[in-house]
């Protein structure tokens, strides 16, 4: 990471804390290593990241529908798709100060020989950790049974296929959809809410006819779909790349990651896999049941092949924060696409001590809620409330001063531009709605 590079995810740490997007989880116990609390502006980012994923992905479609599963599962589960035999990571030990290390990352290793300044590093045999976070579910201590909090969110989808097909009209081609939480017990989390303990995923599992043009049909046609996503929200196109994978794990039949030019290089933020039918195949003989489907014309029973989309809340939402990053001069600012941005407009009476500006415009912000997410800000002088307020990215701010009382128009200020014009009251509502 270059020093431009390094102070640009300082700068986005240090304003996700000072204007509410992120904090270090359970900060005031000291923190817990690799979980983060989104705060009321990141809340509301998150929220608005997911929500337009669904709708893109969910809401737009007609052959895709949606699931919301249970993180604990039956621990037969995990068996079958893999996970407690393969879901590791090789974990090293530094023998001079017992800290743990991933072995395929080269970078953290050699960062680390580094603080041991000149003192020679020796190094432990990787060993294969395991990534499940265990729990123990029942009331009788002792007689506890061992579950698994989700390393990932798509076997809850897997094992709902049949359930899909027979309560709902969708035939194949179509897919499932679900956002929610994964848990991983990483060696290293790192470059904040990059790599965590506790993430949310989105995900959709497509299901297809078994066939290799079919395959290749909707795994370029996902890889572009979900580039388009990104590009749609604002991203620059030049930190988006597809990175196809040099080694396949052995049940895929393609997999390629989009990545971002994040400040320590590229990276990955989701995924897209061609898995063939491993997944269907394997909880097939798990479970003893049959998720084969019927093929009408042909009469032949086949498992269905399963292209699959997967990704990071919060890689998603750290890229899309860093994309949006604007300095110029003194003012820093978020220009993040509206339908993104915590709040869609905030409302200001010029002074605060005067009541009948305050009244005009707590009426204004009262009739604007409704429709959107809108701030108040009374405090300070209006340029600090302009900078804290381009700070999280709002993209419009409405000032209430004398004139308004005058003639009914306010001043609405465009956060990228930080041009002014006059609007009429009575024109507000739909002069926003129009460009949020
Ligand atoms: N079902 C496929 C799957 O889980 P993955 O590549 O392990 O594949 C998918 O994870 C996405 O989940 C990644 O591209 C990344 O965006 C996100 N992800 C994985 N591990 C993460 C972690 N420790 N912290 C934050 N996000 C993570």
């Amino acid at each position: 990471m270059d020093n431009n590079q390094n102070n640009l995810m300082e700068k986005i740490v240090a304003l996700c804390k000072r204007r509410g997007f992120i904090f270090p989880g359970s900060e005031i116990y000291g923190g817990l290593a690799g979980t983060w609390d989104y705060g009321p502006t990141g809340a509301l980012m998150k929220k608005n990241l997911k929500d337009l994923w669904w709708k893109e992905m969910v809401q737009l479609r007609e052959d895709v529908v949606g699931v919301d599963a249970a993180i604990f599962m039956n621990p037969k589960a995990w068996e079958a798709s893999g996970h407690l035999e393969a879901f590791t990571d090789p974990l090293i030990e530094c023998k001079v100060c017992h800290q743990r290390f991933r072995e395929d990352k080269p970078e953290d290793i050699e960062a680390h020989e580094k603080t041991h300044q000149g003192e020679k590093v020796e190094w432990t045999q990787p060993q294969q950790f395991n990534l499940l976070v265990k729990a123990f579910l029942g009331v009788i201590e002792g007689k506890q049974s061992e579950v698994y909090l989700r390393g990932e969110i798509t076997n809850g989808v897997h094992v709902n296929f049949k359930n899909v097909m027979d309560s709902t009209r969708v035939k194949i081609p179509f897919g499932i959809a679900q956002m929610g939480k994964a848990f991983r017990n990483e060696i290293t989390p790192k470059d904040f809410i990059f790599r965590s303990r506790e993430f949310e995923q989105m995900e959709l599992q497509f299901y297809i006819k078994p066939d290799q043009k079919e395959g290749e049909k909707w795994f370029d046609y996902w890889k572009n779909e979900r580039m388009n996503w990104y590009l749609s929200l604002g991203m620059k196109k030049e930190n988006l790349r597809f990175k196809d994978h040099e080694k396949l794990a052995h049940y895929a039949k393609a997999a390629t990651d989009i990545e971002y030019n994040a400040p320590w290089g590229w990276d990955e933020m989701m995924g897209i896999h061609n898995r063939g039918d491993w997944d269907l195949s394997r909880h097939s003989k798990f479970s003893g049941q049959d998720l084969s489907v019927l093929d009408i014309e042909t009469n032949e029973k086949y498992i269905p092949w399963d292209i699959e989309t997967s990704a990071g809340v919060d890689r998603s939402f750290l890229f899309i924060l860093l994309d949006s990053y604007r300095e110029e001069g003194e003012r820093v600012w978020l220009s993040l696409d509206p339908r993104l941005a915590p709040y869609k407009v905030a409302v200001f009476p010029l002074l605060a001590n005067k009541p009948e500006l305050i009244e005009k415009a707590k009426s204004i912000y009262e009739n604007l809620k409704p429709q959107m997410m809108v701030a108040w800000d009374d405090r300070g002088n209006i340029g600090k409330r302009y900078a804290s307020q381009d700070e999280v990215g709002t993209p419009y701010c409405i000032t209430v001063d004398f004139d308004t009382l005058k003639d009914d128009t306010v001043t609405v200020r465009d956060r990228d531009t930080a041009k002014q014009i006059r609007v009429k009251v009575n024109e507000l509502k739909p002069y926003l709605l129009e460009r949020i």
